[in-house]
Protein backbone atom coordinates (compact mmCIF):
# COMPACT_ATOMS: atom_id res chain seq x y z
CA UNK A 1 0.00 0.00 0.00
CA UNK A 2 1.09 3.78 -0.66
CA UNK A 3 2.74 5.24 2.35
CA UNK A 4 1.42 8.54 2.69
CA UNK A 5 -0.09 10.58 5.37
CA UNK A 6 -3.53 10.77 3.15
CA UNK A 7 -5.52 7.66 2.58
CA UNK A 8 -8.52 7.68 0.17
CA UNK A 9 -10.58 5.15 1.12
CA UNK A 10 -13.57 3.72 -0.50
CA UNK A 11 -16.02 1.17 0.62
CA UNK A 12 -18.08 -1.42 -0.96
CA UNK A 13 -20.73 -2.83 0.92
CA UNK A 14 -22.82 -0.73 3.42
CA UNK A 15 -24.28 -4.23 5.62
CA UNK A 16 -23.39 -4.11 9.44
CA UNK A 17 -19.45 -4.50 8.18
CA UNK A 18 -19.58 -1.14 6.27
CA UNK A 19 -20.87 0.86 8.59
CA UNK A 20 -18.75 -0.05 11.31
CA UNK A 21 -15.64 1.06 9.02
CA UNK A 22 -17.57 4.35 8.22
CA UNK A 23 -17.92 4.35 11.90
CA UNK A 24 -14.16 3.53 12.48
CA UNK A 25 -12.08 5.21 9.66
CA UNK A 26 -14.44 8.50 10.04
CA UNK A 27 -12.72 9.62 13.13
CA UNK A 28 -9.25 9.20 12.04
CA UNK A 29 -8.17 12.47 10.60
CA UNK A 30 -5.44 11.23 7.64
CA UNK A 31 -8.38 9.16 5.96
CA UNK A 32 -10.90 10.38 3.75
CA UNK A 33 -13.93 8.54 3.00
CA UNK A 34 -14.58 9.23 -0.89
CA UNK A 35 -17.70 7.11 -0.66
CA UNK A 36 -19.98 3.95 -0.19
CA UNK A 37 -21.55 1.69 -2.40
CA UNK A 38 -24.45 -0.81 -2.46
CA UNK A 39 -26.51 -2.27 -4.14
CA UNK A 40 -29.75 -2.25 -1.66
CA UNK A 41 -30.90 1.13 -0.98
CA UNK A 42 -31.94 0.50 2.31
CA UNK A 43 -28.85 -0.97 3.60
CA UNK A 44 -27.50 0.47 6.99
CA UNK A 45 -24.14 2.28 6.04
CA UNK A 46 -26.07 4.33 3.57
CA UNK A 47 -28.39 6.15 6.01
CA UNK A 48 -24.91 6.54 8.32
CA UNK A 49 -22.97 7.92 5.23
CA UNK A 50 -25.92 10.29 4.34
CA UNK A 51 -25.82 11.82 8.22
CA UNK A 52 -21.73 12.07 7.62
CA UNK A 53 -22.24 13.51 4.45
CA UNK A 54 -20.21 11.03 2.75
CA UNK A 55 -21.20 10.51 -0.91
CA UNK A 56 -23.20 7.11 -1.49
CA UNK A 57 -23.35 5.56 -5.07
CA UNK A 58 -24.48 2.65 -6.31
CA UNK A 59 -22.38 3.12 -9.32
CA UNK A 60 -19.26 0.77 -8.11
CA UNK A 61 -16.80 1.61 -11.63
CA UNK A 62 -17.33 5.17 -11.56
CA UNK A 63 -16.51 5.01 -6.97
CA UNK A 64 -13.40 2.88 -7.53
CA UNK A 65 -12.35 5.06 -10.87
CA UNK A 66 -12.45 8.85 -10.43
CA UNK A 67 -11.80 10.06 -7.02
CA UNK A 68 -7.98 8.95 -7.00
CA UNK A 69 -8.77 6.48 -4.55
CA UNK A 70 -5.70 4.83 -2.62
CA UNK A 71 -7.28 1.88 -1.04
CA UNK A 72 -10.89 -0.03 -1.64
CA UNK A 73 -12.32 -2.12 1.18
CA UNK A 74 -14.67 -4.51 -0.10
CA UNK A 75 -16.98 -5.63 2.78
CA UNK A 76 -19.84 -7.14 0.59
CA UNK A 77 -18.27 -10.57 0.96
CA UNK A 78 -19.38 -11.33 -2.50
CA UNK A 79 -16.56 -13.92 -4.64
CA UNK A 80 -18.16 -11.55 -7.84
CA UNK A 81 -17.25 -8.34 -6.41
CA UNK A 82 -13.47 -9.35 -5.22
CA UNK A 83 -12.69 -10.56 -8.89
CA UNK A 84 -14.28 -7.40 -10.71
CA UNK A 85 -12.35 -5.79 -8.26
CA UNK A 86 -8.89 -7.38 -9.35
CA UNK A 87 -9.69 -7.08 -13.06
CA UNK A 88 -10.69 -3.42 -13.01
CA UNK A 89 -8.97 -1.68 -9.91
CA UNK A 90 -6.91 1.70 -10.88
CA UNK A 91 -3.35 0.75 -10.80
CA UNK A 92 -2.76 3.15 -8.07
CA UNK A 93 -5.27 1.76 -5.83
CA UNK A 94 -4.98 -1.37 -3.54
CA UNK A 95 -7.88 -3.75 -2.13
CA UNK A 96 -8.80 -5.20 1.10
CA UNK A 97 -11.06 -7.88 0.42
CA UNK A 98 -11.80 -11.59 0.93
CA UNK A 99 -10.57 -12.85 4.15
CA UNK A 100 -8.51 -9.70 4.71
CA UNK A 101 -11.72 -8.12 5.07
CA UNK A 102 -13.55 -10.77 7.33
CA UNK A 103 -10.10 -9.95 9.20
CA UNK A 104 -10.50 -6.99 9.97
CA UNK A 105 -14.55 -7.07 10.63
CA UNK A 106 -13.61 -9.63 13.10
CA UNK A 107 -10.90 -6.70 14.65
CA UNK A 108 -13.82 -4.26 14.74
CA UNK A 109 -16.18 -6.42 16.30
CA UNK A 110 -13.31 -7.40 18.94
CA UNK A 111 -12.30 -3.63 20.09
CA UNK A 112 -16.04 -2.53 20.65
CA UNK A 113 -16.57 -5.78 22.60
CA UNK A 114 -12.75 -4.64 24.54
CA UNK A 115 -13.99 -0.60 24.81
CA UNK A 116 -17.41 -2.43 26.53
CA UNK A 117 -15.21 -4.74 28.75
CA UNK A 118 -13.15 -1.82 29.86
CA UNK A 119 -16.00 0.50 31.04
CA UNK A 120 -17.32 -2.85 33.38
CA UNK A 121 -14.11 -3.37 34.77
CA UNK A 122 -13.65 0.68 35.37
CA UNK A 123 -16.71 0.20 37.59
CA UNK A 124 -15.24 -3.04 39.03
CA UNK A 125 -11.88 -1.24 39.04
CA UNK A 126 -10.17 -1.71 42.98
CA UNK A 127 -12.21 -4.94 43.58
CA UNK A 128 -9.42 -7.30 42.13
CA UNK A 129 -7.23 -5.97 45.51
CA UNK A 130 -10.16 -7.70 47.63
CA UNK A 131 -10.46 -10.56 46.42
CA UNK A 132 -7.06 -11.89 48.43
CA UNK A 133 -9.64 -9.90 51.71
CA UNK A 134 -12.63 -11.82 50.30
CA UNK A 135 -11.51 -15.34 50.44
CA UNK A 136 -9.85 -14.76 53.77
CA UNK A 137 -13.03 -13.75 55.23
CA UNK A 138 -15.28 -16.52 53.44
CA UNK A 139 -12.78 -19.06 54.22
CA UNK A 140 -12.43 -18.42 58.28
CA UNK A 141 -16.29 -19.36 58.82
CA UNK A 142 -15.62 -21.79 56.19
CA UNK A 143 -13.30 -23.55 58.02
CA UNK A 144 -15.30 -23.51 60.89
CA UNK A 145 -18.32 -25.16 59.48
CA UNK A 146 -15.83 -27.93 58.60
CA UNK A 147 -14.45 -28.56 62.28
CA UNK A 148 -18.24 -28.49 63.02
CA UNK A 149 -20.05 -30.57 60.83
CA UNK A 150 -17.14 -33.34 61.28
CA UNK A 151 -17.79 -32.87 65.06
CA UNK A 152 -21.45 -33.56 64.51
CA UNK A 153 -20.88 -36.78 62.51
CA UNK A 154 -19.81 -38.41 65.89
CA UNK A 155 -21.84 -36.35 68.45
CA UNK A 156 -24.39 -38.07 70.54
CA UNK A 157 -25.26 -35.64 73.08
CA UNK A 158 -28.18 -33.67 71.58
CA UNK A 159 -27.59 -30.42 72.92
CA UNK A 160 -24.14 -30.00 71.37
CA UNK A 161 -26.23 -30.96 68.50
CA UNK A 162 -28.33 -28.38 68.87
CA UNK A 163 -25.30 -26.14 69.97
CA UNK A 164 -22.98 -26.86 66.95
CA UNK A 165 -25.62 -26.23 64.72
CA UNK A 166 -26.40 -23.25 65.95
CA UNK A 167 -22.70 -22.05 65.64
CA UNK A 168 -23.17 -23.69 61.91
CA UNK A 169 -25.85 -21.25 60.87
CA UNK A 170 -23.93 -17.89 62.26
CA UNK A 171 -20.99 -19.18 60.44
CA UNK A 172 -23.12 -19.48 57.31
CA UNK A 173 -25.11 -16.14 57.76
CA UNK A 174 -21.43 -14.68 58.37
CA UNK A 175 -20.76 -15.70 54.76
CA UNK A 176 -23.31 -15.00 53.39
CA UNK A 177 -23.45 -11.39 54.64
CA UNK A 178 -20.42 -11.00 53.06
CA UNK A 179 -21.19 -12.05 49.34
CA UNK A 180 -24.38 -10.21 49.92
CA UNK A 181 -22.52 -6.68 50.08
CA UNK A 182 -19.86 -8.03 47.57
CA UNK A 183 -22.83 -8.43 44.88
CA UNK A 184 -24.41 -5.56 45.69
CA UNK A 185 -20.93 -3.68 44.74
CA UNK A 186 -20.17 -5.25 41.97
CA UNK A 187 -23.80 -5.56 40.26
CA UNK A 188 -23.67 -3.02 36.63
CA UNK A 189 -24.45 0.15 37.22
CA UNK A 190 -27.91 0.30 37.89
CA UNK A 191 -30.42 1.86 35.52
CA UNK A 192 -32.49 3.78 38.36
CA UNK A 193 -32.40 7.62 38.35
CA UNK A 194 -30.54 9.78 40.44
CA UNK A 195 -32.39 9.78 43.80
CA UNK A 196 -31.69 11.52 47.53
CA UNK A 197 -28.72 9.36 48.91
CA UNK A 198 -27.43 9.48 52.66
CA UNK A 199 -23.97 10.33 52.68
CA UNK A 200 -23.66 8.80 56.26
CA UNK A 201 -25.02 5.64 55.35
CA UNK A 202 -23.15 5.08 52.44
CA UNK A 203 -20.07 5.82 53.86
CA UNK A 204 -20.28 3.81 56.32
CA UNK A 205 -21.56 1.02 54.00
CA UNK A 206 -18.11 1.82 51.99
CA UNK A 207 -15.85 1.04 55.21
CA UNK A 208 -17.60 -2.62 55.20
CA UNK A 209 -17.08 -2.97 51.73
CA UNK A 210 -12.79 -1.67 52.11
CA UNK A 211 -12.38 -3.80 55.27
CA UNK A 212 -12.27 -6.66 52.45
CA UNK A 213 -9.52 -4.89 50.99
CA UNK A 214 -6.51 -4.85 53.98
CA UNK A 215 -6.88 -4.72 57.71
CA UNK A 216 -8.06 -1.75 59.50
CA UNK A 217 -6.14 -3.77 62.79
CA UNK A 218 -3.28 -1.00 62.99
CA UNK A 219 -6.05 1.86 62.13
CA UNK A 220 -7.28 4.42 64.43
CA UNK A 221 -11.03 5.53 63.09
CA UNK A 222 -12.64 8.65 63.67
CA UNK A 223 -16.35 9.19 62.29
CA UNK A 224 -17.66 13.04 62.50
CA UNK A 225 -21.06 13.16 60.61
CA UNK A 226 -23.36 15.50 60.15
CA UNK A 227 -26.73 13.89 60.43
CA UNK A 228 -28.96 14.74 57.40
CA UNK A 229 -25.91 15.11 55.19
CA UNK A 230 -27.70 14.31 51.33
CA UNK A 231 -26.97 14.23 48.09
CA UNK A 232 -28.70 13.44 44.31
CA UNK A 233 -27.07 10.86 42.47
CA UNK A 234 -27.08 7.02 42.18
CA UNK A 235 -26.00 5.52 45.50
CA UNK A 236 -24.37 2.65 44.09
CA UNK A 237 -21.70 4.87 42.64
CA UNK A 238 -21.51 7.15 45.32
CA UNK A 239 -20.53 3.85 46.86
CA UNK A 240 -18.24 3.55 44.43
CA UNK A 241 -16.41 6.25 45.51
CA UNK A 242 -16.75 6.19 48.83
CA UNK A 243 -14.69 2.26 48.84
CA UNK A 244 -12.24 3.63 46.72
CA UNK A 245 -11.42 6.62 48.48
CA UNK A 246 -11.17 4.34 51.85
CA UNK A 247 -9.51 1.69 50.03
CA UNK A 248 -6.60 4.32 49.44
CA UNK A 249 -6.75 6.04 52.26
CA UNK A 250 -5.77 2.12 54.29
CA UNK A 251 -3.31 1.46 51.84
CA UNK A 252 -1.63 4.52 52.33
CA UNK A 253 -1.20 3.66 56.00
CA UNK A 254 -0.35 -0.27 55.07
CA UNK A 255 3.11 0.34 56.72
CA UNK A 256 3.17 2.05 60.21
CA UNK A 257 -0.91 2.22 61.03
CA UNK A 258 -2.39 5.46 61.64
CA UNK A 259 -5.45 7.52 61.20
CA UNK A 260 -8.72 7.40 59.40
CA UNK A 261 -10.83 10.26 59.66
CA UNK A 262 -14.38 9.93 57.56
CA UNK A 263 -16.26 13.42 58.00
CA UNK A 264 -19.29 14.83 56.39
CA UNK A 265 -20.64 18.56 56.71
CA UNK A 266 -23.41 20.96 55.64
CA UNK A 267 -21.77 23.93 54.60
CA UNK A 268 -22.65 27.05 53.10
CA UNK A 269 -25.58 25.08 50.92
CA UNK A 270 -22.97 22.57 50.44
CA UNK A 271 -22.22 18.99 51.39
CA UNK A 272 -18.15 17.99 52.00
CA UNK A 273 -17.43 14.93 52.54
CA UNK A 274 -13.53 14.60 53.49
CA UNK A 275 -11.62 11.43 54.06
CA UNK A 276 -8.28 11.72 55.30
CA UNK A 277 -5.59 9.62 56.63
CA UNK A 278 -2.43 9.80 58.57
CA UNK A 279 -0.21 7.68 55.58
CA UNK A 280 2.55 8.22 53.26
CA UNK A 281 1.29 11.32 51.40
CA UNK A 282 1.77 12.25 47.50
CA UNK A 283 4.92 13.93 45.68
CA UNK A 284 4.06 16.83 45.20
CA UNK A 285 4.87 16.17 41.16
CA UNK A 286 2.71 13.23 41.16
CA UNK A 287 -0.09 15.33 42.47
CA UNK A 288 -1.60 16.28 39.26
CA UNK A 289 -1.66 12.79 38.13
CA UNK A 290 -3.35 10.69 40.33
CA UNK A 291 -6.85 10.93 38.28
CA UNK A 292 -5.20 9.79 34.95
CA UNK A 293 -6.55 6.89 33.72
CA UNK A 294 -3.98 3.71 35.22
CA UNK A 295 -1.61 6.07 37.13
CA UNK A 296 -0.61 3.84 40.23
CA UNK A 297 2.45 3.68 42.10
CA UNK A 298 1.29 -0.27 43.61
CA UNK A 299 2.06 -3.34 42.31
CA UNK A 300 0.26 -4.58 39.31
CA UNK A 301 -1.95 -7.49 41.32
CA UNK A 302 -2.65 -4.79 43.85
CA UNK A 303 -3.83 -1.60 41.47
CA UNK A 304 -5.08 -0.73 38.25
CA UNK A 305 -4.87 2.88 38.60
CA UNK A 306 -8.50 3.58 37.65
CA UNK A 307 -9.65 4.17 41.28
CA UNK A 308 -9.45 7.53 41.48
CA UNK A 309 -10.17 8.14 37.58
CA UNK A 310 -13.82 6.77 38.30
CA UNK A 311 -13.76 9.19 41.52
CA UNK A 312 -13.46 11.86 39.35
CA UNK A 313 -15.88 10.92 36.81
CA UNK A 314 -18.55 9.63 38.92
CA UNK A 315 -18.07 13.05 41.47
CA UNK A 316 -18.51 15.32 37.88
CA UNK A 317 -21.21 13.69 36.90
CA UNK A 318 -23.37 14.20 40.26
CA UNK A 319 -22.10 18.22 39.61
CA UNK A 320 -19.86 17.82 42.35
CA UNK A 321 -15.65 19.05 42.45
CA UNK A 322 -13.04 16.62 43.77
CA UNK A 323 -10.03 18.52 45.74
CA UNK A 324 -6.78 16.83 47.15
CA UNK A 325 -4.28 17.82 49.70
CA UNK A 326 -1.73 15.81 50.53
CA UNK A 327 2.14 15.98 52.58
CA UNK A 328 4.78 13.38 52.08
CA UNK A 329 4.86 11.09 55.35
CA UNK A 330 2.32 13.09 56.96
CA UNK A 331 -0.81 12.34 55.39
CA UNK A 332 -3.60 12.62 52.48
CA UNK A 333 -7.12 14.54 52.36
CA UNK A 334 -9.84 14.24 50.07
CA UNK A 335 -12.19 16.43 49.94
CA UNK A 336 -15.76 16.10 47.55
CA UNK A 337 -17.41 18.96 47.12
CA UNK A 338 -21.42 18.04 46.27
CA UNK A 339 -24.35 20.94 45.98
CA UNK A 340 -26.39 20.23 48.67
CA UNK A 341 -29.68 17.79 47.48
CA UNK A 342 -32.31 18.90 50.06
CA UNK A 343 -32.60 20.35 53.35
CA UNK A 344 -32.03 17.66 56.20
CA UNK A 345 -34.88 15.42 57.05
CA UNK A 346 -36.64 15.30 53.58
CA UNK A 347 -37.45 13.70 51.32
CA UNK A 348 -36.16 9.39 51.14
CA UNK A 349 -33.24 8.72 51.44
CA UNK A 350 -31.41 5.38 49.77
N1 LIG B 1 -4.73 8.40 50.21
C1 LIG B 1 -3.63 8.28 49.44
N2 LIG B 1 -2.39 8.38 49.99
C2 LIG B 1 -1.28 8.26 49.23
N3 LIG B 1 -1.29 8.04 47.89
C3 LIG B 1 -2.50 7.95 47.29
C4 LIG B 1 -3.72 8.07 48.02
N4 LIG B 1 -4.74 7.94 47.15
C5 LIG B 1 -4.17 7.75 45.93
N5 LIG B 1 -2.84 7.75 46.01
C6 LIG B 1 -1.88 7.61 44.89
O1 LIG B 1 -2.58 7.74 43.67
C7 LIG B 1 -2.42 6.59 42.85
C8 LIG B 1 -3.66 6.37 42.05
O2 LIG B 1 -4.74 5.99 42.87
P1 LIG B 1 -5.94 5.15 42.24
O3 LIG B 1 -6.93 4.88 43.32
O4 LIG B 1 -6.40 5.83 41.01
O5 LIG B 1 -5.22 3.81 41.78
P2 LIG B 1 -4.64 2.65 42.68
O6 LIG B 1 -5.13 2.76 44.08
O7 LIG B 1 -3.16 2.63 42.47
O8 LIG B 1 -5.28 1.35 41.99
P3 LIG B 1 -6.84 0.93 42.01
O9 LIG B 1 -7.27 1.02 40.57
O10 LIG B 1 -6.85 -0.43 42.53
O11 LIG B 1 -7.59 1.93 42.85
C9 LIG B 1 -2.08 5.48 43.83
O12 LIG B 1 -1.35 4.45 43.22
C10 LIG B 1 -1.23 6.23 44.87
O13 LIG B 1 0.09 6.41 44.42
MG1 LIG C 1 -7.22 3.03 44.46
Amino acid sequence: MEISDHTKVAILGAGRGGRALIDLLHHIPSIEIVGIADRNPAAPGLQRARELQIPVTTNVPDLIGNHGVSLIMDVTGDPEMERYLHAHKPPAADILSGSASRLLWKLIQHESKLEAELLQSEKLAGIGSLAAGIAHDINNPLQLILGLAENLTEERDLTAVHEQARDIIEAVKRTSAICRDLTHYSRRASSHQDVLVSVNEKMDEALKIARYASSLHDIEMIKQYQPGAAVKGNPDELLHVLVNLITNAVHAMELGGGTLTLETKLFDGQVHVRISDTGCGIAPDKISEIFEPFFTTKAPDKGTGLGLYNVKTIVDKMHGTTAVDSQIEKGTTFTLTFPNAEPAGQGRLS
